[in-house]
This record gives C-alpha cells, sequence and structure tokens, in this order.
C-alpha cells in the first residue's frame, strides 16, 4: 500500500495517514520521474517548516486536499521509474521528500551530482530545497553515513554558518553567546564548533528536564534552565542566538541583559506553542532580528568561492561526525503507523539524545 502522512495545517497535533494510489497505477506527464522515498530524518526542524508553513511557503512543495499539510524532510529516495526523464532507474538520491511513499519529481538540469524539479508548483520556491544530489561517495555520500547526514546536516550546517557569521562580525563584541534550546541538534552543532574553535564563552539555556543532558555534552561552559535565567552574570557582552522562539524566554533575556545583549538572532521556533508575548521589536538591547544563513553563505562564497566554503564545512562536519554518536542514537521507526508515532513524539518534545530515522 502506498500512503503519506498529513497535518491539519493550523493544528500540527492531528495528523493522519492517508492512502495514495499505487505506484503502478499513475501516470506519469511527459519528462517526469517517480521517486520512491526510502528513509527520511525527523527533529523539530521538521515542526518548524509545519509552524511557518504559511509565512515561508513550506505546504507549497507538497500540497495536500482541503485543511490538510504534507511536511517536508530531508531523507534519501530510489528512482522507480524514470519515465521519459535522463535520471537513471535505481539511482539514489538526497533531498526534500513528504513523509510519503513516494514522490513524482520533473528533473531539469540532470547531472554527475543531482538534478533541479522543475515541477511548476515548486518554481517560486528557495532553490536551495529543490535540489536533490546523487547519494554517491564521490559526492560527499560516505557509506554507512546516511542516516546522519539526514538526520544531521541541514541542522549541523545552519551551525556551521551560524558560527562563520558570529566570528565574521567579531562576534558583535560579545564576550559570550548564549544559545536557547541548547539540547537541539542545531544549537549544539553551533556549540560544538564555538567550543572547538571560537574563543568565547558558551551557554546554553535549556528546559529542566534537558538540563543534565547538555551539561553531559561537554560543550557549553555554562548551562541554565529558562527558570535561571536572571541568575546569569549580566555584566557581560553577549550575543543571544534563539533557537527556542519562546517570546517570554527572549524578553527576559534582553531584559537582563539590557544594552549588553549586542546581537539577538532569532534561528528557531522549537517552542512553537510560546510565540505569543512581549513585541521583539520593542526590547531593550540589540534588535532582535530573524537570521538569514543564505546571506552570509552568499557572502562567503563570493569572498572565498564555493568550493573553499564546502571544504571548510566539509571539514568540520567530518569533526562533528566523530563525536555525535557518543550524544545522540539512532533510532530506525518502519511503516505508516511508526512513523506517525514518531511524528507525534517529535511535536511534542522528543528526547534529546534520540535520532529518528523513518524507514518507509
Ligand atoms: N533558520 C534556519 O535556517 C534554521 C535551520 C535549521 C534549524 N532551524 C531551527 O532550529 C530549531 C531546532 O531544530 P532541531 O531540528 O535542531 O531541533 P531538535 O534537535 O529536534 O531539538 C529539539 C529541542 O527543542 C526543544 N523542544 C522541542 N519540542 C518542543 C516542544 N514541543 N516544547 C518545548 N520544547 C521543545 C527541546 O529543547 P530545550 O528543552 O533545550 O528547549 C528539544 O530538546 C528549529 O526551530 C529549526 O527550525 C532553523
Amino acid at each position: 500500500m502506498s500512503y503519506c502522512l498529513e497535518v491539519v495545517r493550523q493544528d500540527l497535533t492531528q495528523s493522519r495517514i492517508s492512502t495514495l494510489p499505487g505506484e503502478r497505477d499513475l501516470q506519469l506527464a511527459p519528462g517526469e520521474a517517480l521517486i520512491r522515498v526510502d528513509r527520511f530524518g525527523l527533529t523539530a526542524n521538521n515542526i518548524t517548516y509545519g509552524v511557518a508553513g504559511d509565512i515561508i511557503g513550506y505546504w507549497q512543495f507538497f500540497p495536500a486536499e482541503a485543511e490538510w499539510g504534507r511536511i517536508p524532510v530531508w531523507g534519501t529516495g530510489t528512482v522507480i521509474d524514470p519515465g521519459t526523464s535522463d535520471l537513471n532507474p535505481d539511482a539514489v538520491y538526497y533531498g526534500y521528500f513528504p513523509m510519503a511513499s513516494y514522490l513524482t519529481v520533473k528533473p531539469e538540469h540532470v547531472t554527475e551530482r543531482g538534478f533541479t524539479d522543475g515541477a511548476s508548483h515548486r518554481a517560486q520556491l528557495p532553490p536551495v530545497y529543490n535540489q536533490y544530489q546523487l547519494a554517491t561517495p564521490e559526492n560527499g555520500f560516505a557509506e554507512g553515513t546516511l542516516d546522519h547526514r539526514m538526520v544531521f546536516f541541514p541542522l549541523f550546517a545552519t551551525g556551521f554558518v551560524l558560527d562563520d557569521y558570529l566570528d565574521d562580525n567579531a562576534f558583535f563584541g560579545a564576550d559570550a553567546v548564549i544559545i536557547s534550546s541548547a539540547s537541539s541538534k542545531t544549537s549544539f552543532s553551533l556549540a560544538f564548533l564555538l567550543h572547538h574553535h571560537r574563543d568565547c564563552k558558551v551557554i546554553g539555556l535549556t528546559s529542566r528536564t534537558n538540563k543534565a543532558f547538555v551539561e553531559s555534552m561537554g560543550i557549553y561552559d555554562q548551562v541554565v534552565t529558562y527558570d535561571d535565567i536572571e541568575s546569569l552574570h549580566s555584566d557581560t557582552n553577549i550575543a543571544f542566538i534563539d533557537m527556542a522562539g519562546n517570546s517570554s524566554v527572549t524578553a527576559r533575556v534582553h531584559h537582563h541583559f539590557d544594552r549588553r545583549c549586542v546581537c539577538s538572532s532569532g534561528v528557531g521556533i522549537t517552542h512553537w506553542e510560546s510565540r505569543d508575548g512581549e513585541n521583539p521589536a520593542t526590547l531593550p538591547g540589540a534588535r532582535h532580528t530573524m537570521f538569514f544563513a543564505p546571506d552570509q553563505i552568499q557572502k562567503r562564497n563570493k569572498e572565498w568561492g564555493p568550493e573553499t566554503y564546502q571544504h571548510k564545512m566539509n571539514d568540520a562536519w567530518g569533526q562533528f561526525l566523530e563525536s555525535v554518536d557518543q550524544w545522540v542514537s539512532i533510532s530506525h521507526y518502519e511503516g505508516a503507523e511508526a512513523m506517525n508515532q514518531a511524528y507525534q513524539e517529535v511535536l511534542s518534545g522528543a528526547a534529546p539524545n534520540k535520532g529518528y530515522v523513518i524507514v518507509l
């Protein structure tokens, strides 16, 4: 049976498994190809795609009917019917998929590295999400690291860009970096890079239940729960990297550090149910602005060239891979019901030492 996980766009707690037409019943249009989705990673980042679905257009990648939406995930898929496209049967690609048995794509610019989905409903969306990479060792997909790639890489890459952005701006004059949702993979990717390569204090903010985990990682100099923000010394300049998007936490950090909050960057919204509060634009200290990774990537591509940039990121990724298994173990969930269960677990806040890979 072919199936798909869908959620109510305005109420992410409601999810269902819906049946899709069988692969053999599909009629591919000229130029289209059919890819079977093999496996994908699931983290709070995917939940954020749903929370910000209307603002950023994430619902448009894989449209569904009526009030339902299909949340995108990072994963791999195998070409099961190349149709009249230039794809090879059985080739495996890494990219953006729905949580579904298959995806129909319209491959364009097919090379040894990958292709772009030229489907018309995706044309206005950010190009990075329309690119599919051929998952071969030559393209950097080393044997045995595919699960890590889908669970960690999109998050690590953001941590890498943030680390570079802070360094590029001389940390805005901050002596310490405070990272909220410190237990999240994006946050600890940044903390890992700061800890190993930069001369600044790294402070993690987290919930009571995740404090012991964050402390055990050994990459944060100090770990404080959300209840204890006011216990931090306020006589230091800080850069605030906000992964939680919790308006009360953001406001308390700004009020506590006041003009010593010299940078405030909104990156995530893991606390997706706690966003209604004080308007961040009116808070004391640096203006709270949304971080836009492509700006920094474009700047570095110009200054260093894309190859050097990729090289630096791959080096750092290699170091991260050597450490991450001591903190997070990956669990596999097989089939439709297990996929729904995993989705609900991640939505309500999963244990930070667990990585989810769904196998279809
Ligand atoms: N702007 C960008 O380009 C970009 C790129 C990548 C990721 N991000 C964002 O970074 C954030 C982190 O994503 P991730 O995939 O790294 O997360 P993750 O590893 O799945 O981390 C989950 C953490 O988030 C908090 N959390 C999760 N669900 C929660 C809930 N229902 N209620 C309260 N807290 C909850 C908990 O941290 P604490 O207890 O420590 O708070 C939890 O340990 C996401 O919002 C993601 O969209 C943004």
